[in-house]
C-alpha cells in the first residue's frame, strides 16, 4: 500500500504531505488525551466528526473575511490545508470562569467575565504548555509585536463570531484555544492564518440552559456520554444527518 509521508503525529492528528507542495493532510484520530497526555483514551467517531466541525467553522470564518489555513475535506476523516509555519504560541480566549483559571485563582467555574480574557500559552508539551505573557513571547521572538497585536485582533473577533454562532444553537462558548501560523506568498510576503482546528476538542461548550458540558470535559472528568457530546454539537450545527450515527464511525484506516 502507498503511504504518504507523515510529517508529524501528534495527540489528535496526524500530518501527511500534501499533494502539491505547501499543503498538509490532516488527519483526524478518534485518540483523546487530558492533563498534558497522562491520561489516554479513544472516543470513538471523534475524528469524523472533528474533521466536519472544524471544516463548518473555518469555511464561515473565512466568509466573514478571517484567513485560515483551510482548503478543503478530503474525506470522512481528512482535510488539505495550507502548511504554515506555526507560531508556538496556544491563544485562549475565555467568556465564563472554567478550568485552569477557576483553579489557579479561586473563582467559581460558571461565573460570567465582564470581558473577553484572552490569554497566551507556551506550546511545549515537556513544560506543560506553560502560560506566559506578550512580553515573553516578543523578547523570546516566538512572535513580533505586530503580530500578536494581529493575532488578538483576530482572535477576539473569532469569539465575537462563534459565541453568537453557538449561542444560535443553544450553545454557550466559554472558552477556546486558537494556533496561528505564517503563511509566505509568492514574493515572500507573510501573512498571519488560523491553523490546526476548532472543534469540541479545544472549546469548552456548555448547554445555554442546563449548563452541560458538550466537550472534552466529559472525557476529562468522566462524565460519560462523550460520543453523544460531540455528535450533539454536529447535530446542532446541522452538520450530521439526524438518525445516521453509524456514519459516523467512519474507518480507522482511510488513508
Ligand atoms: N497548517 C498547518 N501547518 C503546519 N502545522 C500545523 C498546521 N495546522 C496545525 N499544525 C500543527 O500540527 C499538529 C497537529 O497535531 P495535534 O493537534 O495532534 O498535535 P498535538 O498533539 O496537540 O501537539 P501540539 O502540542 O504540537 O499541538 C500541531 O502541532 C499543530 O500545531
Ligand atoms: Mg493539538
Amino acid at each position: 500500500m502507498t503511504r504518504r509521508k507523515q510529517v508529524y503525529e501528534g495527540k489528535a492528528k496526524v500530518m501527511f504531505e500534501g499533494p502539491e507542495p505547501g499543503t498538509l493532510v490532516q488527519y483526524f484520530k478518534d485518540d483523546a488525551t487530558a492533563f498534558n497526555a497522562q491520561k489516554r483514551g479513544t472516543i470513538t467517531g471523534k475524528g469524523v466528526i472533528n474533521n466536519r466541525i472544524s471544516e463548518f467553522l473555518m469555511t464561515k470564518l473565512a466568509d466573514i473575511g478571517i484567513p485560515t489555513h483551510f482548503v478543503r475535506r478530503l474525506n470522512m476523516r481528512e482535510q488539505l490545508v495550507r502548511q504554515v509555519e506555526i507560531i508556538p504560541i496556544e491563544v485562549v480566549i475565555r467568556n465564563v470562569v472554567a478550568g485552569s483559571l477557576a483553579q489557579r485563582l479561586g473563582i467559581a467555574e460558571g461565573t460570567p467575565l465582564p470581558r473577553s480574557i484572552v490569554e497566551y500559552y507556551y506550546k511545549n508539551d515537556k513544560l506543560g504548555d506553560p502560560m506566559v505573557s506578550e512580553e515573553h513571547i516578543t523578547c523570546f521572538g516566538w512572535a513580533a509585536t505586530q503580530d500578536l497585536d494581529e493575532i488578538m485582533q483576530m482572535s477576539l473577533r473569532i469569539n465575537d463570531f462563534l459565541s453568537g454562532l453557538f449561542l444560535g444553537i443553544g450553545i454557550r462558548l466559554i472558552y477556546f484555544k486558537l494556533e496561528f501560523g505564517r503563511l509566505y506568498d509568492e514574493h515572500d510576503q507573510m501573512r498571519l492564518v488560523l491553523a490546526d482546528e476548532i472543534s469540541p476538542d479545544n472549546c469548552r461548550l456548555w448547554d445555554v440552559k442546563t449548563n452541560e458540558k458538550l466537550d472534552k470535559d466529559r472525557f476529562r472528568r468522566d462524565l460519560g456520554k462523550v460520543e453523544e457530546a460531540y455528535q450533539e454539537v454536529a447535530r446542532r450545527l446541522g452538520i450530521l444527518p439526524e438518525g445516521a450515527p453509524g456514519d459516523v464511525k467512519g474507518t480507522a484506516t482511510v488513508q
